[in-house]
C-alpha cells in the first residue's frame, strides 16, 4: 500500500477504494488481456482493443470520454452504457472490482 501511495503524489489519478495489486489479479482473471495489451501483465497481448500500456496518461477513453477515475470505473463495468455500439462488451465486473482494476491501470504511465 505504501508503495502505491507514493506513486499517487506524482500526479496520476487516484481511485478511491482501489487497490492496484488486487486489480492486477482481476485483470488477469477477467482476461482483459485477450483484447488489450496491458503493461506488467505478460500474457496480455490482445489487439482487438487499444493498448492500455499508458492509460494513466491518456486524455480520453474510447476516443471521446474524458479519462478520470469515475469514468474509467463506469467504463470497465458497462462500456455500452457510455458508448452505444462499442465493441467492448460488459463483462459483469462489480464496482469494487472495477475500482481495483482502474487503480492498476492508472499505474501505467
Ligand atoms: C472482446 C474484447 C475486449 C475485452 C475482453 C475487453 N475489452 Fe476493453 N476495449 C475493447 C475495445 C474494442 C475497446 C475500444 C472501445 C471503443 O473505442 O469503442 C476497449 C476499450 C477499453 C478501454 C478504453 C481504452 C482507451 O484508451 O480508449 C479500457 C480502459 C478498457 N477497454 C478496459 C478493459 C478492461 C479492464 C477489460 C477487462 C475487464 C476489458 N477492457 C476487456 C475490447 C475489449
Amino acid at each position: 500500500m505504501s508503495l502505491i501511495g507514493a506513486c499517487d503524489r506524482t500526479g496520476p489519478p487516484t481511485v478511491a477504494g482501489g487497490d492496484a495489486a488486487q486489480g492486477k489479479t482481476l485483470l488477469t482473471q477477467y482476461q482483459c488481456g485477450a483484447c488489450h495489451r496491458i503493461g506488467g501483465l505478460p500474457g496480455a497481448r490482445g489487439n482487438t482493443g487499444p493498448s492500455l500500456e499508458s492509460l494513466g496518461r491518456s486524455s480520453y477513453l474510447a476516443g471521446r470520454i474524458p479519462n478520470d477515475p469515475e469514468a474509467l470505473v463506469r467504463w470497465i463495468m458497462d462500456p455500452p452504457a457510455m458508448k452505444p455500439g462499442t465493441l467492448m462488451p460488459a463483462m459483469g465486473v462489480s464496482a469494487g472490482e472495477a475500482r481495483h482494476m482502474a487503480a492498476y491501470l492508472y499505474t501505467r504511465q
